[in-house]
């Protein structure tokens, strides 16, 4: 593809699930927060695109926007485990299939940033718990004070978890999808997971081909929801594969979420972006904020 034939173009999600969620007092509030941390995330992304950076750069940057807004389920303000800790995954992929993953990695800001340094390292995908916390330790990456990636809205989440009958609450990861001006995708999605989640539990989102996939050939995704249902049907490759049979973008996505339906008990949300800046957002889950940049346009809404 030549330099500069495309248009720039970048989509976010705040997370497919109930908002607002179990714990919320503000519950007004809640729904325009989300849109509007989409907004900014998207914003931040397209100036990037914008200025001739990479697809890669704008999906970090937009991940990470959202990873310091307490209103989603990622960095700070992440969903505690029954310990009431934090840990969080997140991926980052390229057209190319380069990755980078983290998984149950505890004490950092950006995860997101980290998931790209080992994207850009090379050696490994995937690295998780204490090991990720070395290698981000190794990079310079400066671990947060104790407790100070934990919100009261995640505090007040776990207390009503506990309160309610045994659930699963996922919710409120958040991820991008983008194409640069090079022709060039990328995918990145970040989370803490499900709340109360066993210490070491791993969901979809830091696992390629489930919480995100990009192939320059197809598209760029990122999914969100019920991680362990996500997982079993490979939610992000699913779509891909639908785009490689022919399908629209917004029909992969949606024959995708389809699946998970038909499979698994639970829900979850998508976006993408393909090659020639069309972009899509679904969902199979009661809520999910997202926005999106094309041409110096914002768009941005809460599904359904
Ligand atoms: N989709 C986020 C999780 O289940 O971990």
């Amino acid at each position: 593809m030549s330099a500069r034939s495309v248009e720039p173009t970048i989509v976010v999600h705040g997370g497919a699930g109930s908002w607002p969620a179990a714990g919320d007092v503000d519950v007004e509030d809640r729904r325009e927060r989300g849109v509007a941390g989409c907004q900014r995330a998207a914003a931040r992304g397209a100036e990037i695109l914008a200025a001739g950076g990479s697809a890669l750069d704008a999906v970090e940057a937009a991940v990470r926007v959202l990873e310091d807004d307490e209103a989603f389920n990622a960095g700070y303000g992440a969903v505690l485990t029954r310990d009431g800790t934090v840990e969080h995954d997140a991926l980052v992929v390229d057209g190319l299939l380069r990755a980078g993953a983290v998984g149950a990695l505890p004490g950092f800001a950006h995860p997101i940033a980290i998931a790209r340094r080992l994207l850009e390292h090379g050696e490994h995908v995937f690295l998780v718990g204490e090991g990720a916390a070395r290698f981000a330790r190794e990079e310079g990456f400066v671990e947060a004070a104790p407790g100070a990636l934990i919100s009261p809205r995640a505090q007040a989440r776990l207390a009503a978890m506990a309160r309610s009958a045994p659930r699963v609450e996922a919710g409120d990861t958040v991820g991008a999808c983008a194409l640069d001006g090079h022709g060039r995708l990328a995918a990145a999605t970040s989370t803490g997971g499900t709340i109360g989640k066993r210490s070491g539990r791993i969901g979809d989102s830091p696992i390629l081909g489930a919480g995100a996939f990009a192939d320059e050939r197809l598209a760029a995704f990122s999914t969100t929801g019920h991680g362990e249902s996500i997982l079993r049907v490979g939610l992000a490759r699913t779509a891909a594969e639908r785009v490689r049979v022919g399908d629209e973008l917004d029909a992969a996505c949606r024959f995708a979420l389809a699946e998970l339906a038909e499979r698994t008990a639970g829900g979850a949300g998508i976006i993408a972006v393909d090659p020639r800046g069309h972009f899509a957002h679904a969902i199979h889950a009661p809520a999910m904020p997202w926005a999106a940049v094309r041409g110096g346009r914002l768009e941005s809404g809460i599904d359904p």
